[in-house]
């Protein structure tokens, strides 16, 4: 995600005024920042790379300004650079944007074949050369707007400005959070109220379609049919930070929540439905007889589950291994290997030097990572970006949650390029992955995590169990534990428990229990009433509608295809975790002796 501001007023201090409601907005995104704005006639435009501070270096903040925008990035197309920086400029039209254009790469060849040229790799120049086009073609703003929303797919926020009435500040959202706030004297847009806190706590919410003209002496808004429309102004009543989350009281809490439209975001960017899109969208990968996945912590349990994924569906040997070992051991590897580096970051040092050995080694590698034109994004020979947006949070969750679903339409095309999946297979899949959103949405919802989290979170040992892809889900889960609420988790192999770890279980011992594979169901049933008979306390997660009584909680989550089950599985072991680390009273969002990056050995 990232941040936009505008500002129009009576007095002449839109540069300060913009810069300052930037920085409130850096939360969201601060691989570069930019801002545009009116001098002497002229829309003047200055974007740097890096945070809003080096954009300040070379600004003068006294420049009289009574309009324009302002923009802090978390890339999502093209590497955090001075030329992908926002604002763009494309004919008479400027703009900011927050989200993302789902059709830019059709829109780009359109607008090519009319004349314009492009000089960033952002979907946003595309979104700003159509409004152009369509000023152009229709010479009014509000109508090049109307039209605009018409032929944008994807989520966007927008701060606009035109050549031709530089006296005025266009907005526009579909998807992606905008507000409009006025003061005496002077008027903003901005993705979130932190931005205009300083100035007023009133503010009006924008609904999708809605577009809004704004000058120095007015505020006009207008739906979708050009029809003047009114807004309701809502006062906020809270403290900066608190906004910051959405009102969540932790980001983790709030970048779970934002799982369902993450993973919309993730898998729509690559799969429209049709097999095609995936043949188009993700890399060759005919050639590969195996596959090594590398990566560190949770991006490493990802990597067990794409294992089992792709080794039962696509039938293809997959070999996954911590970076800090894959770096110094010896790889047996060919021209038919293929090493995917998974990585949030993109700059964890143990997986990074793991794909120079791989490349050093002339082994083909695919990156897996969410911050674009990282390390591991550009050295990789090709990335596939995972679309979680900022994760503020240091135990990952949105992005682990955004690198299943990414590897899991890996899964699907190694499926199907192997033959492994029928046409009915593959569209009963499709049907279930359009309702993930609103499946993970419910799974938020329970209030069985707080209640079972009562029950446990006291507890100083607390053991995870699942067999194979269930194994690696609870390797995920014992981490975020482990991570937030320093209690000392770990997680089992169920069929491991009775070689030695069995003795540890005791009265009360809490036993988290995964069953989702229904192939090994019966064997990891038989091992959880081993614990039982020891009187362990049995919370069971499964996709299976139980009758036995071998477990003393139960959460029930969807069953759906094994390629997408991970997905739903997850989001109860992140809010089992979140809810006893709010219990212990523990800094969720910043866990003691943790970074969110380990750019070290
Ligand atoms: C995740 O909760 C942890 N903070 C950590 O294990 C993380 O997954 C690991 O450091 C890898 O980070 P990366 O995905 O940025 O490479």
């Amino acid at each position: 995600m990232c941040g936009i501001v505008g500002y129009v007023g009576k007095n002449d201090n839109a540069i300060k005024t913009i810069i300052n409601s930037l920085e409130a907005l850096e939360y969201r995104g601060y691989d570069s920042a930019g801002i545009a704005y009116i001098n002497d006639n002229h829309i003047n435009i200055v974007k740097r790379q890096g945070r809003i501070e080096n954009l300040k270096k070379d600004l003068n903040l006294d420049i009289n300004s009574n309009l324009g925008i302002g923009h802090t990035r978390w890339a999502t197309h093209g590497v955090p650079n001075e030329i992908n920086a926002h604002p763009h400029k494309c004919g008479k039209i400027t703009i900011v944007h927050n989200g993302i254009i789902e059709n830019y790469s059709e829109l780009k060849t359109m607008l090519i074949d009319n004349g314009y040229a492009f000089s960033s790799d952002t979907d946003t120049e595309v979104a700003c050369a159509t409004i152009d086009y369509l000023y152009k073609k229709y010479n009014n703003m509000l109508k090049a707007l109307q039209k605009s929303i018409k032929i944008l797919k994807g989520s966007y926020a927008l701060g606009i400005l035109c050549d031709d009435n530089l006296d005025t500040l266009y907005a526009v959202r579909v998807s992606s959070p905008l507000i409009v706030a006025v003061k005496d004297n002077g008027k903003f847009i901005a993705s979130d109220v932190p931005a205009i806190l300083s100035y007023t706590n009133e503010y009006y919410l924008l609904d999708d379609g809605d577009i809004v003209v704004l000058k120095d002496n007015s505020i006009n808004f207008y739906n979708k049919e050009l029809e003047s429309i009114t807004r309701n102004s809502f006062i906020f009543e809270g403290d900066l930070e608190e906004v910051k989350k959405d009102g969540y009281e932790h980001f983790m809490l709030k970048e779970i929540n934002e799982e369902p439209r993450v993973i919309k975001d993730t898998i729509s960017y690559y799969f429209d439905g049709t097999k095609a899109s995936l043949m188009k969208n993700i890399p060759d990968l005919n050639k590969y007889k195996d596959i090594h996945i590398v990566a560190c912590g949770s991006a490493y349990h990802t990597g067990l589950v794409a294992k089992t994924l792709i080794e039962e569906i696509a039938n293809i040997p997959v070999m996954v291994e911590i970076a800090s070992e894959y770096r110094y051991k010896k790889v047996f590897y060919n021209e038919a290997t293929l090493v995917i580096l998974v990585s949030q970051s993109g700059e964890t040092a143990d997986t990074l030097a793991s794909l120079r050995k791989a490349k050093e080694d002339g082994i083909d590698t695919l990156g897996i990572v969410n911050a674009v034109g990282s390390s591991i994004a550009r050295e990789a020979d090709n990335t596939l970006y995972i679309k979680a947006g900022c994760e503020i949070a240091v135990a990952t969750t949105k992005a682990y949650s955004a690198q299943l679903a990414l590897l899991s339409l890996l899964a699907l095309k190694l499926a199907l390029i192997n033959n492994k999946i029928s046409d009915e297979e593959f569209n009963n899949l499709k049907m279930q992955i359009n309702k993930l959103p609103e499946m993970i949405k419910e799974l938020i919802k329970s209030e069985k995590y707080r209640k079972i989290a009562n029950k446990i979170y006291t507890r100083e040992d607390i053991f995870y169990l699942g067999r194979k892809i269930d194994y690696a889900m609870s390797m995920e889960g014992s981490l975020k534990l482990k991570e937030i609420s320093y209690i000392n988790c770990v997680a089992y192999a169920a069929g491991e428990l009775k070689h030695g770890t069995i003795s540890l279980i005791e009265q009360d011992t809490p036993i988290i229990a995964v069953i989702t594979d229904k192939d090994i169901k019966a064997k990891t049933i038989s091992n959880l009433k081993e614990t039982k008979a020891r009187g362990a306390n049995v919370i069971l997660i499964t996709n299976e509608v139980e009758k036995d009584n071998y477990y003393d909680e139960i959460i029930s989550i969807p069953n759906i295809h094994p390629l997408i089950q991970p997905i739903v599985t997850i989001v109860p072991l992140q809010l089992l975790a979140y809810e006893i680390a709010k219990l212990k009273g523990c800094d969720i969002d910043k866990p003691r002796n943790l970074a969110k990056s380990v750019t070290v050995e």
